[in-house]
């Protein structure tokens, strides 16, 4: 077998065999398959798809690239959510400690940021001292201690997708169903959760632009997992506008950590952590019904239970939990400007995919799999669509590390704001759930 026909093959829209898909992942895996090769066969699945017995197949072949965790002996029931990738989103910092903090276990393999989306382990990078490179021990141990642990894959876990998620950030080769599923669903399959929660974005700053998009790699998704054996559920959510008012590693940490400890939150963020804490609670059956899990995720944000969690959480992953205790410790971006509405009206679009393209040229994200990030720098909008706004009034905040990228995303945010005379409805939080 070789890697030249491989490629040829997929450049020529037919099916691959599940003994070409394998040979691709060890080989990839090991270093034996050089990026070039692997990014042109990356892209020739995104122009040209793949089936579904490819895509599941592709999906084991990942899932098995490292070592698998079993669960059972750690923890009776466990649960996982994973979110396809959007702008702002926020949602693991404060959905993954609510539902711990509840009895129900939660053991979690994330990403880091992915084209203009973010990663939650960039962000929970950007608390000192945090380690997501658990060993297997490390990880079930942790699970078995305190009911809440989070990692990246790594050489040991999932490595295949390490190295395809790095790759495809930089080549372009992102929103494709297959290597979305591929990449989700071989993490929570490296895992042995009992239910997996997927938060399925839809709308511009999503990789599923449509609803008929998000639904069906949602239903993709749940049925790979379903056929291993996990209870599946994805909810379909609204990635039009940023989630919440921050987009930036640091300035992510300081606004979940910011509601967990019962401080007002954007309406939008608010809503959709309760919920999908609510689905996991329920899913779990802690909660008998979807409005006793949002009361159950309520209390535990109102009695600072959920703070308390991530805390031992990030502690047992040697993060320094006093920059959560006081977040005016993190470093501040040297450039910050507050930049103000140009006219009277109501906020009618944020574009989602240019915040968060802006938020990779502050530095916030990669363009080269070496690249570093700046933890400091991002953007905070002050306003969701469907607000009224008055000229003068700030509408974003940009957090710049020199005045030259300050500038340029000056131009580019007010671009991506549309202001209209008249009333604009509210966006909706969700489109729906698959089960
Ligand atoms: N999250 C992932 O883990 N992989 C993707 O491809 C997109 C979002």
């Amino acid at each position: 077998m070789n890697m030249v026909e491989i490629i040829c093959k997929k450049r020529d829209k037919e099916k691959l065999s599940q003994q070409e898909i394998e040979y691709f992942i060890s080989n990839y895996t090991s270093g034996d398959i050089p990026d070039y090769q692997a990014s042109a066969l990356a892209m020739a699945i995104l122009l040209n798809g793949m089936d579904e017995e490819e895509i599941s197949q592709m999906t084991m072949a990942m899932a098995h690239s490292g070592e698998t965790l079993n669960l059972s002996e750690h923890a009776a029931f466990s649960v996982d959510k994973h979110s396809t990738g959007g702008v702002g989103d926020k949602t693991t910092l404060i959905v993954q400690p609510i539902v711990s903090s509840c009895g129900v276990a939660v053991a979690k393999m994330s990403g880091r940021g992915l084209g203009f989306s973010g990663g939650t382990i960039d962000k929970l990078e950007s608390i000192p001292g945090m380690r997501i490179d658990l060993s297997k021990e490390e990880f079930l141990s942790q699970l078995q201690r305190i009911g809440s642990v989070i990692s990246g894959q790594s050489k040991h876990l999932a490595p295949a997708d390490g190295k395809m998620y790095a790759l495809r950030d930089v080549t372009g080769t992102v929103p494709s169903q297959a290597l979305i599923a591929s990449s989700i669903m071989s993490k929570k399959l490296a895992v042995s959760t009992n239910a997996i929660l997927l938060d399925v974005k839809v709308g511009k700053g999503a990789f599923m632009k449509t609803i008929e998009d998000a639904k069906s790699l949602a239903k993709l998704m749940c049925s790979i997992g379903r056929y291993n054996g996990r209870i599946m559920r994805a909810e379909l959510s609204d990635m039009n506008q940023p989630l919440g008012y921050m987009v930036g590693n640091i300035l992510e940490v300081k606004e979940a950590v910011s509601m967990l400890k019962g401080e007002p939150a954007a309406p939008d963020l608010y809503e959709h952590c309760i919920d999908s804490s609510a689905q996991l609670l329920q899913m779990a059956s802690k909660a008998k019904t979807f409005e006793e899990g949002k009361k159950m995720a309520e209390d535990a944000l109102t009695s600072g239970r959920a703070f308390e969690k991530l805390k031992e959480m990030i502690a047992a992953q040697s993060g320094d939990v006093s920059y959560l205790d006081d977040t005016s410790k993190f470093p501040e971006a040297p450039f910050v400007e507050v930049c103000e509405a140009p006219e009277d009206g109501f906020v009618a679009a944020i574009d989602a995919q240019e915040v968060g393209e802006t938020g990779v040229e502050l530095g916030g994200g990669r363009h080269q799999k070496t690249d570093p990030i700046d933890y400091r720098v991002g953007i905070e909008i002050h306003h969701k669509v469907g607000d009224q706004i008055y000229e003068g009034d700030p509408l974003f905040t940009v957090h710049a590390h020199d005045e030259e990228t300050l500038a340029y995303a000056r131009l580019r945010l007010h671009a991506a704001h549309r202001i209209s005379p008249a009333p604009v409805n509210k966006l909706p939080q969700f489109y729906g759930i698959v089960e």
